[in-house]
């Protein structure tokens, strides 16, 4: 796909200069998401206030903490939901789970790219669903601290919680005014950490990977890199699952065999 940017020399000096500073500041690298998104989304920011170029919007971001958070929300982009896309989590429940509860438990399993823990916290209730009080080690990553904090309080809107199954409401939830936030005991089930996937290492051995709808916005290149990082990352025969827009072309090369549609098994 073609994802070049067409700008003057000066813009394009402008932009190299923000992205570089970007980079030092926050150790987020710019060039390895997707060109033309990010410029577009990056643009809207410096003309909301009317800052004229990215220097002087990154000088702007260096002198003002309530734009600097801004701006870091709007690249981050948070969407999520408990149970989004549910026919995917009902296979990860009746399809994937119940042979790795056979063969090993506790077991180790890592949302990457965790927005405000809607994920972590469904894996967390299936989990307690098919292994009633076990302590499975849920780890759960964002590169974004702020949204890290509203997910460890676990309190989600209706709307947040359109699609978890009534059994699961009447047991994990508990009404506060009009949201919802999850029980205490399956919140201290989640170990949440600031963890920038483009950057960072990773830690190893995990069963399942959980890695959704965040590499949407990643060059191909840091896509292919990521998805190789995360095969060694898992066990033998442990399983990455992935959004329902997202594949991986070269899952072979990478040792990792498709085993349902969105779910990839390390092969050895
Ligand atoms: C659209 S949300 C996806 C949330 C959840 N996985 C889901 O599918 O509902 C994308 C998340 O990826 C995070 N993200 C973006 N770049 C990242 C990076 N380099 N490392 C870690 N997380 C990143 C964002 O902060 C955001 O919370």
């Amino acid at each position: 796909m073609q994802d070049e940017l067409i700008l003057t020399t000066q813009q394009r000096e402008d932009y190299e200069y923000f992205k570089l500073h970007i980079l030092r500041k926050t150790g987020i690298d710019l060039n390895l998401y997707k060109s033309q998104q990010m410029h577009r989304r990056l643009m809207g920011l410096v003309d909301r206030i009317n800052a004229g170029s990215f220097v002087k919007y990154y000088h702007i971001l260096e002198t003002d903490p309530k734009e600097f958070a801004i701006f870091l929300d709007r690249l981050t982009i948070n969407v999520s939901e408990l149970f989004r896309n549910p026919e995917k989590w009902d296979e990860l429940r009746e399809r994937v789970l119940p042979d790795m509860l056979q063969a090993r438990k506790p077991l180790r399993i890592w949302s990457a790219g965790c927005s405000y823990g809607a994920e972590p916290y469904t894996l967390a209730m299936i989990l307690d669903q098919l292994s009633p009080g076990m302590k499975h080690y849920i780890q759960a990553t964002d590169i974004d601290q702020k949204i890290l904090a509203k997910a460890r309080e676990g309190i989600f809107t209706p709307t947040d919680i359109k699609n978890v199954p009534p059994s699961y409401r009447m047991k994990y939830l508990e009404a506060r005014g009009e949201n919802y936030q999850v029980t205490a005991s399956l919140r201290e089930r989640v170990t949440f950490r600031a963890h920038n996937l483009l950057r960072d290492p990773f830690e190893k051995d995990f069963d399942l990977i959980v890695c959704r709808n965040v590499v949407i916005y990643f060059t191909d290149e840091a896509k292919d890199k990521l998805f190789a990082r995360f095969a060694q990352s898992l066990k033998p025969r442990g399983v990455l699952f992935v959004g329902g827009t997202e594949r991986i072309f070269n899952s072979r090369q990478i040792e990792l065999d498709s085993k349902l549609p969105f779910f990839y098994q390390r092969i050895n």
